[in-house]
């Protein structure tokens, strides 16, 4: 049963798991994961919308419906499938989408899950086709379908599970099966955060890893992390390191904005690779339209990445359009790169 992780009656565990890229980042996202409805800034009308059905669930005695969270990396889709554990005082097991790689894997799993428990599935539209299809039995009707030996003798079992709650997590909504999707009775989208709200989420970091920062600085911070709380903590870390060894005490904003300067993270939040993209665009391919795999290859890096992480914030700050011929860089590009359209940039970033 590979992939599953932490299972605990009564304690709802509130490990990360995921074997992924950088183990100290999750144990970072893990130490610093809201606790509760209350500590989660932002996302109100999810967060209502939420607060709603876990009181009904809990008022009728019944497993919440299943639950699906979209939006891009960093958003808190994680957190709120633990905080929704939390909250109804259940046990999550967590796993992910390419860590289930067979049927049985998923039955393993399945078959252990107690009533009303929740599956936490993160990047659920990487589940391969035939555990895909198994899932939609299990969350309509709550049985497995098993079959026994194969040709003409092949037997189908329907095997019953408990009423367990999925919550699936994905950066890529559209990648997702319309059966599967359709599977879910809620369905929430992430939007990028405010300003003020990440700020917010600066300051209650600060206070849980014990860094002095005053309301400047934080709102520093805030107004430049990509409006995604992933970042604006990990940038927190980053000035922090800066202001320590240049002798501050307590982040300021001066210290924060010099920080910022010297990772290269620009007024509007971008970073060097966001800079890069638009500037390749507008270099190289006369400000587009350019496929986004001609796009990838010019700058080096995978076109998943690009269009996970890069684009969304591009194209949510009005720098970046997405045509049927490819993609455009817009006036506000050029603007925030100092060039006019149909010019070549000066001090040129490619
Ligand atoms: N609304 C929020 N309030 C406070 N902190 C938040 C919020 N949302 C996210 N965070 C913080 O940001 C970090 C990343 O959140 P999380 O892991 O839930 O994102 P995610 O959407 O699951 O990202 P990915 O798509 O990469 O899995 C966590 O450490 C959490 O502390
Ligand atoms: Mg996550």
């Amino acid at each position: 049963m590979k992939g599953l992780v932490a299972i605990g009656e009564g304690e709802p565990p509130r490990r990360e798991i995921e074997p992924a890229a950088a183990p100290d980042e999750q144990r970072f996202d893990a130490a610093l994961r809201p606790r509760s409805f209350d500590e989660y800034v932002g996302q109100p009308t999810v967060i209502d919308k939420l607060r709603v059905y876990v009181a009904a669930a809990k008022r009728r005695g019944e497993p919440l419906d299943h639950a699906l969270f979209c939006g891009p990396p960093g958003l808190g889709k994680t957190s709120l499938a633990h905080l929704i554990a939390q909250e109804l005082g259940v046990p999550l097991h967590v796993t992910s989408g390419p860590a289930i790689e067979r049927k049985g894997d998923l039955a393993g799993i399945l078959t252990n899950l107690g009533r009303g428990q929740i599956l936490f599935i993160d990047e659920i539209h990487r589940l391969p086709a035939p555990v895909e299809e198994t899932l939609y039995p299990a969350m309509e009707d709550f049985q497995l379908d098993v079959i026994f030996e194969s040709g003409p003798a092949a037997r189908t079992l329907k095997l019953p599970l408990e009423r367990f709650t999925l919550v699936g997590a994905t950066t890529r909504s559209g990648l997702l099966t319309s059966p599967l999707r359709d599977r879910f009775q809620i369905v929430e989208r992430l939007d990028f955060y405010g300003a003020a709200e990440l700020s917010a989420i600066v300051v209650r970091s600060a206070r849980l890893l014990g860094i002095r920062i005053d309301e400047e600085g934080a709102r520093e911070i805030g107004r430049r992390a990509r409006g995604t709380p992933r970042i604006a903590n990990r940038l927190l870390r980053r000035v922090r390191d800066f202001a320590e060894v240049s002798g501050e005490g307590s982040i300021t904003r001066a210290a924060a904005a010099a920080a910022l300067d010297r990772l290269e993270v620009d007024e509007l939040g971008c970073d060097a690779m966001d800079r890069r993209l638009l500037s390749t665009i507008i270099e190289k391919f006369d400000g587009g339209p350019v496929g986004v795999d001609t796009l990838a290859a010019s700058v080096g890096e995978e076109k998943e990445t690009i269009e996970d992480v890069y684009e969304p914030f591009l194209l949510q700050q009005g720098l970046l359009q997405r045509t049927p011929k490819g993609r455009i860089a817009t006036s506000r590009a050029h603007a925030h790169l100092g060039v006019q359209r149909g010019e070549r940039s000066q001090g040129s970033l490619l």
